[in-house]
C-alpha cells in the first residue's frame, strides 16, 4: 500500500472514533428521549432521571445520542417501589438495522407484587441469535436504594456487573456468534408487559397504582464512540484498535470468579443452559441441542479450555 493511502486510512480511522474516556456523563446531555417524552423527567441538571409508566400504552425510553463498539456502560437505578407487577424496567445495549442479525446485551428488571422479589433478567443476542436468558433473584431490595448496573463489552467477553460484582460472562468462542462489528446504542426504558412479566403473566399491573417510576443517576459511559456519520465498518475498524479492545482483559480476576460463582449458586433462578440440558435429557430425539457455549463455559470454568 502506498504511504499516502496509509496516512489517509489512519486519518479516517482517527476521525471515525472518539474515545470518551473519563468524561462524566449526564442523562440530559448524553441521551435523547425516544419514547414518551412527557413520562421522562430530568432533574439536578440532568444528573438524575425519572422514567414513568402511566398506563398500559404510555411508558418512556431514553437512548444514548452516540453509538459505540466496546467499553462499559454503567448507571445506578432504583426500581419501582411497592406493587410493580406487570412492569418491566430495562437497561440494555442494541445495534440498529436488520433485527434478524442484530446484537443486544440486556438487563431487564421484571416487577412483582409488593413484598415479592423482582427478577433480574439477563440476555444477549449476537448476529440475531438470542434466547440466552439467565435470571437471578436480587440479593438486595432493588427498590429501596440505587444499585449500579454495568454492561462491560470487549472483543473477548461481555460481563454483567451488579454493584461491581460480576454475575454473568458471555465469551467470544471461535466460530460462535459474538458482537464485534456492529455499533450499539445504550437504552433504558419502562414499559407494560403484564401479559408475561410477573409470574408468567398471572399477576397483572394494578393501574390504580400508576404512575410506576424508576429512577436513575450516575450514568457512566466509558466507550469507544463512533463518530457522527462514520459507517459501521469504519467504527468497527477504529474501535478494534482503541484502548477498549487492544490487549483486552479476557478473564475475570480470581476474586471476581469467586464472587460470580457464589452469586450464581445462591441466586440463579433460570439458566438457558440448564433448561436445554433438561430438555435434551427428557427427550433427546426432539429437543433443541444444548447451545455450544454451555459446555465450553463449563470446561473454561474447570480450567480445561
Ligand atoms: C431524538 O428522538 C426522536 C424520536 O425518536 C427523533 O425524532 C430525534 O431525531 C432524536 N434526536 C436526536 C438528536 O437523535
Ligand atoms: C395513556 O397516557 C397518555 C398520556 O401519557 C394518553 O395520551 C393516552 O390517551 C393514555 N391511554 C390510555 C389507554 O389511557
Ligand atoms: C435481514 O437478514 C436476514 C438474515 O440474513 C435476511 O434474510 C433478510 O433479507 C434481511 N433483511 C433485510 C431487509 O435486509
Ligand atoms: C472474537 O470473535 C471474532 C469473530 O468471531 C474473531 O475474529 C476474534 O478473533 C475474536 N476475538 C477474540 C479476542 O477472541
Ligand atoms: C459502577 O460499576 C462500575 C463497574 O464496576 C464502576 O466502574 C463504576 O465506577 C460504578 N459506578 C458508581 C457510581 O459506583
Ligand atoms: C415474583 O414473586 C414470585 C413469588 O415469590 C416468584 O415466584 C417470581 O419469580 C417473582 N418474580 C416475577 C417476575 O414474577
Amino acid at each position: 500500500m502506498a504511504i499516502s493511502s496509509r496516512v489517509l486510512l489512519a486519518a479516517v480511522a482517527f476521525l471515525a472514533v472518539l474515545e470518551l474516556g473519563l468524561v462524566s456523563a449526564n442523562f440530559k446531555d448524553q441521551c435523547n428521549i425516544t419514547w414518551g417524552p412527557h413520562n421522562a423527567e430530568f432533574t439536578e441538571g440532568g444528573e438524575h432521571l425519572k422514567l414513568s409508566l402511566v398506563n398500559k400504552s404510555s411508558g418512556s425510553m431514553v437512548t444514548t445520542l452516540k453509538s459505540f463498539i466496546y467499553g462499559s456502560v454503567s448507571t445506578r437505578i432504583m426500581l419501582v417501589k411497592g406493587n410493580s407487577a406487570g412492569t418491566v424496567t430495562t437497561y440494555y445495549t442494541s445495534s440498529t438495522g436488520n433485527f434478524s442479525l442484530h446484537d443486544e446485551i440486556d438487563f431487564e428488571f421484571l416487577g412483582n407484587s409488593s413484598g415479592d422479589p423482582y427478577t433480574l433478567h439477563t440476555n444477549v443476542f449476537a448476529d440475531g441469535v438470542g434466547a440466552r436468558e439467565i435470571q437471578f433473584k436480587p440479593w438486595f431490595d432493588p427498590t429501596a436504594d440505587y444499585h449500579n448496573y454495568t454492561i462491560f463489552w470487549n472483543p473477548c467477553m461481555i460481563v454483567w456487573y451488579v454493584d461491581s460484582f460480576p454475575i454473568r460472562v458471555f465469551r467470544n468462542y471461535t466460530g460462535l456468534p459474538f458482537p464485534t462489528r456492529k455499533p450499539m446504542f445504550a437504552y433504558s426504558s419502562i414499559w407494560n408487559a403484564d401479559d408475561w412479566a410477573t409470574q408468567g403473566g398471572a399477576v397483572k399491573a394494578d393501574w390504580t397504582q400508576a404512575p410506576f417510576s424508576a429512577e436513575y443517576r450516575d450514568l457512566d459511559l466509558q466507550t469507544c464512540e463512533c463518530a457522527a456519520g462514520a459507517s459501521d465498518d469504519a467504527c468497527a475498524d477504529s474501535c478494534a484498535s482503541s484502548k477498549y479492545a487492544v490487549e483486552p482483559r479476557c478473564e475475570l480476576t480470581d476474586k471476581e470468579k469467586r464472587q460470580m460463582k457464589a452469586l450464581q449458586l445462591g441466586y440463579t433462578i433460570y439458566n438457558y443452559c440448564d433448561k436445554a440440558r433438561t430438555n435434551v435429557a427428557k427427550d433427546p430425539a426432539t429437543a433443541d441441542p444444548v447451545p455450544p457455549e454451555c459446555d465450553l463455559d463449563d470446561k473454561q470454568d474447570q480450567g480445561q479450555y
